[in-house]
């Protein structure tokens, strides 16, 4: 199970996304905000975000006008690795090295079209699971349990 969830600047995106993983068959929560009137992305990224950090969903994706106040939102969150990015690569190397559970995209950045790309090498590549990769994670994790 996929979490999904934006603020207005990521609704049409959202929206997009939503039915690209209709088509692949893979189901998904829709955490709000559900249409383009103004809101707080802070209040969708808590809530999108808490269903991967509870364990109902295994991954998240989040959409606002830059990707970015939706992501400094979810990394708040506890257990929660968000990553904004607009190019495949990043992507990738954010699932393989740092196991990033929460992926961020633009709706004022980004193509329809090259964000289904992104979304897809996102939900489609595994953390590496090696050692200095996780090494690495825990480091991060411990640092937030000294805040
Ligand atoms: C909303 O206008 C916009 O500020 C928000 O979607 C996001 O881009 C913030 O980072």
């Amino acid at each position: 199970m996929i979490a999904v969830g934006c603020d207005h600047a990521g609704f049409e995106l959202k929206q997009v996304i939503m039915k690209h993983l209709e088509e692949r068959s893979i189901e998904f929560k829709d955490c709000g905000t559900y249409s383009a009137d103004s809101c707080d992305y802070a209040v969708y990224a808590e809530k999108t975000a808490r269903a991967v950090a509870d364990g109902e969903c295994e991954l998240g994706l989040l959409f606002c006008g830059t990707g970015v106040g939706i992501s400094i939102a979810a990394n708040k969150v506890r257990g929660i690795r968000a990553c904004c990015c607009s190019d495949l690569f990043s992507a990738e190397m954010t699932r393989m090295h740092n196991n990033a559970n929460m992926l961020c995209l633009g709706g004022r950045v980004l193509t329809p079209e090259k964000a289904i790309e992104i979304v897809d090498i996102f939900l489609d590549t595994p953390f590496s699971g090696e050692e200095r990769h996780q090494r690495r994670i825990d480091q991060i994790t411990d640092l937030e349990n000294r805040f």
